[in-house]
């Protein structure tokens, strides 16, 4: 079953889209207020977190099962830490909160509709026919 597949790659899909939505509403209560920015830096350590847990987790359990659509999986995983770094390097160079707090937004938005919800899932079920081959 996918449940069980999903669970294989860190924890279920709903459970991973919470995290980022946890993250996504942290950004959108901050960057409208003047003291918003040690709030915004931190939603981007947490991402970096996040990042570097489950994507190293997914990677080698796609390496493990030879799985083809790899490449192409981990580029997008490699995109999200850019961008993050790259958010956060503007912010950290003074460009303003809501410019950079919208750009993030807009990023995570598609990251959980392409990534968590396409990509991701794509992978589970994957995993879940290898699981009933075996
Ligand atoms: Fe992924």
């Amino acid at each position: 079953m996918e449940w069980t597949a999903a669970r294989e790659v860190g924890y279920p899909v709903i459970e991973k889209q919470h995290r980022l939505v946890a993250i996504l509403a942290q950004v959108l209560a901050n960057m409208n207020k003047p003291d918003g920015r040690a709030a915004l830096l931190d939603a981007y350590s947490q991402l970096a977190d996040y990042a570097s847990m489950h994507f190293a987790m997914e990677e080698e359990l796609m390496a493990e099962r030879r799985y083809p659509g790899a490449l192409e999986h981990k580029r997008a995983h490699a995109e999200l830490a850019s961008t993050v770094r790259a958010l956060e390097a503007e912010l950290k160079a003074g460009k303003q909160m809501i410019v950079i707090g919208s750009k993030t937004v807009f990023f995570l938005q598609t990251w959980i509709r392409d990534h968590v919800q396409k990509t991701d899932r794509e992978f589970a079920k994957f995993l879940s026919a290898g699981q009933k081959a075996a």
